[in-house]
């Protein structure tokens, strides 16, 4: 399964991917409020990091730009999404799934620019944008279970939806809004191509209790015994 970094905060990217060798990263409008940064200078940036990275391409560490959510006119959605996919190969054109969405998303696939449609929270709506070729869907999952709504056979049932249409793996499942390193695991158990979540997620996955017991009692041993 990879891991994606949900943020659009240049040194937060380039800190998870070196640290954790995360496989590409996802931002949203939200993310691009929070770095203080206007929009077109934040994708810039990453447009110009890929490149100094020597991961600049079509078929490498996806980043995944959502078009402007005032848009609801298919028409206007291409156009955005081809300014935006001009800046950077790497560029994935990331569209709400509305209707006048997945037809945009739809075209902008036949121009061979690559899109994530994002917002899904039913299996009904992750069928569509899988029969159109979109290389991402995005079910989120935080929204859903602090609705008190189960996500491991939500996860399960577009995974299996998937598999029965061979669409598993063409168009990849980015489970999104990931909260905790559980939701994590339950989107590998369920089968999920892709996570997507915070910095603070993946730091807190490393963490348990019995991980620090056990180095204090390495280290007491170590203390205690000779090393000549
Ligand atoms: C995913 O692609 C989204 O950017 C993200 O997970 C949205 O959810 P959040 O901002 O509530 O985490």
């Amino acid at each position: 399964m990879k891991y994606f970094l949900d943020s659009a905060k240049i040194e937060e990217v380039k800190y998870a991917y070196h640290t954790f060798g995360i496989d590409g990263v996802t931002t949203n409008p939200r993310h691009i409020m929070m770095s203080g940064k206007p929009f077109f200078t934040v994708i810039q940036e990453f447009a110009e990091w890929v490149k100094a990275e020597g991961i600049e391409g079509h078929d490498k560490f996806p980043i995944s730009v959502e078009i402007n959510p005032h848009l609801k006119e298919a028409d206007a959605m291409v156009e955005m999404g081809e300014r935006i996919a001009a800046m950077s190969p790497n560029f994935v054109i990331k569209i709400p799934c509305i209707e006048p969405g997945v037809e945009a998303a739809r075209r902008l696939e036949q121009k061979g620019i690559r899109t994530n449609v994002t917002l899904v929270f039913s299996p009904a709506q992750a069928l569509v944008p899988a029969k159109n070729n979109s290389l991402f869907v995005s079910p989120f999952i935080g929204w859903k279970e602090a609705n008190g709504e189960d996500c491991r056979s939500y996860i399960q049932n577009i995974v299996d939806i998937y598999r029965n249409y061979g669409f598993k793996g063409k168009t990849q499942i980015i489970c999104a809004a990931i909260r905790t390193p559980k939701q994590i695991v339950d989107c590998a158990v369920a089968g999920a191509d892709i996570v997507t979540t915070g910095l603070e997620v993946y730091q807190d996955s490393f963490k348990h209790p019995f991980t620090n017991q056990g180095l204090d009692v390495f280290t007491n041993a170590w203390d205690n015994t000779a090393t000549e």
